[in-house]
């Protein structure tokens, strides 16, 4: 595929050469994350750090290491990996070094001044000559190595905040049935606190209540999936995490007006009773007893895992020494078993709308299997549970095990 790049990658604008000296005025310090050691800036607080670097990303960074091998094992074939957003570079080297095998090239890019030294540093480190770095405006970059036929087969966003501003600037740069990440930090806007933001950026009206885990990552599905149909391409999410202070979703692009309109045809509203539990992609008939129900959306109302995807996932699993293995199991677990069933319940507001004391969700997950029903906890939220059994069948357990 590289034969047909009009440019070599080294004539691309913001081509950054390894760095063998780190000769900045600069504290650093080494950081090892999963099998790899790299170099981070050495402050106390993060968000002081002339070059940002997130050690509370591992499970993210995790994700996509785990995913590139397993896409890799699928398609037979190395992997060309892209991430716009890199900062000092973590995810990109962990790749060459923890998907080795898995990789034809990762490559990174950032605007900031220091980020993009301290990548280059952690590049001339690794000595692999499969890590690529540029320094340039995301965007601006995105669009010249399309220019220029460059392909991924995955593209890792990971911004500050949304998205967004950047979505749209992907598609001529993915591979056929090539596979997108995203994450989103910016959850004031998407949890609801902030209406009008998560309008303007996602083109989607949220909803602060105890499912606002869940709307999250439906309305940021819904945005990448508007985004593709525009190119001409449908979405299947294969992997919807919401966790610590972001959602990030794994999609699987599929070519083709017809899985365009399929992917825009699973886009709608989600409504909420405001008193008890009840949650309906459609306007129900007969929910009247508690008033009025609210809305949020449009949003995506299909799957948000896809069973087989984190099966091999979750095989994978044990051979691979992660950051974050054991939550990541429990993640995979949920998104195998309770693929199919949308919107956790919070035992904690069912409890305290039926007022009795909140039992233990492990409880009612057996008392809910004895009836033989599908349920398990969630990872979305705490004290919340994914079951198939009717809300009337819920509330009747919890009042039994409070
Ligand atoms: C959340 S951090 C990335 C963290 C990184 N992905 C990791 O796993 O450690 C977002 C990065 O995007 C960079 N950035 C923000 N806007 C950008 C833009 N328009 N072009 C290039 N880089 C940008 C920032 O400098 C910052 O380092
Ligand atoms: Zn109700």
């Amino acid at each position: 595929m590289r034969c047909r790049n009009i440019k070599p990658k080294e004539q691309i604008t913001g081509y950054v050469p390894p760095m063998e000296r780190w000769i900045e005025n600069i504290p650093i310090r080494t950081y090892m994350e999963g099998d790899t050691i790299f170099w981070i800036s050495d402050t106390e607080n993060i968000y002081e750090a002339p070059a940002f670097f997130n050690p509370a990303m591992g499970l993210n960074r995790d994700l996509a290491i785990l995913s590139v091998k397993l896409l890799s094992n699928i398609r037979k074939r190395k992997i060309r990996f892209f991430e716009p957003l890199a900062g000092i570079g973590a995810r990109g080297v962990r790749l060459v070094n923890e998907a080795n095998e898995a990789i034809e090239e990762s490559v990174i890019n950032d605007f900031g001044e220091i980020s993009t030294k301290l990548a280059a540093f952690n590049r001339g480190k690794l000595k692999d000559n499969r890590l690529i770095q540029f320094k340039r405006e995301a965007r601006a970059l995105m669009l010249e190595l399309a220019e220029n036929k460059f392909k991924y087969q995955m593209i890792d966003l990971d911004p500050f905040g949304s998205p967004a501003p950047f979505i749209d600037f992907i598609w001529s740069l993915l591979a056929r049935n090539g596979i997108v990440s995203v994450t989103a930090t910016d959850m004031t806007a998407l949890a609801g606190v902030f209406p009008k933001a998560c309008l303007r950026k996602y083109g989607a009206y949220p909803l602060n209540n105890e499912r606002t885990h869940e709307t999250a990552i439906r309305i940021v599905i819904g945005l990448v999936a508007r985004s593709a149909a525009r190119q001409e391409r449908g979405i299947k999410p294969l992997l919807s995490v919401s966790t610590d202070h972001y959602v990030k979703i794994f999609l699987q692009v599929q070519e083709g007006r017809g899985k365009a309109n399929e992917s825009v045809s699973r886009l709608g509203n989600v409504f909420f009773c405001q008193q008890c539990q009840w949650v309906g992609f459609e306007y129900p008939q007969r929910h009247t007893k508690h008033g009025k129900l609210l809305k949020a959306g449009e949003l995506w109302k299909g799957e948000l895992f896809d069973q087989n995807w984190n099966r091999q996932l979750l095989e994978l699993l044990p051979n691979v020494n992660l950051h974050a293995t054991k939550r990541i199991e429990k993640i995979l677990n949920e998104a195998i078993y309770a693929h199919d069933i949308p919107y956790y319940y919070a035992i904690e507001e069912i409890s305290s709308y039926l007022h009795v004391n909140t039992p233990k969700s492990k409880k009612i997950v057996e008392d809910l299997h004895s009836l033989g029903f599908k349920a398990c906890k969630t990872t979305f939220r705490k004290q919340a549970i994914r079951t198939n059994a009717p809300l009337w069948i819920i509330e009747k357990i919890v009042r039994k095990d409070t």
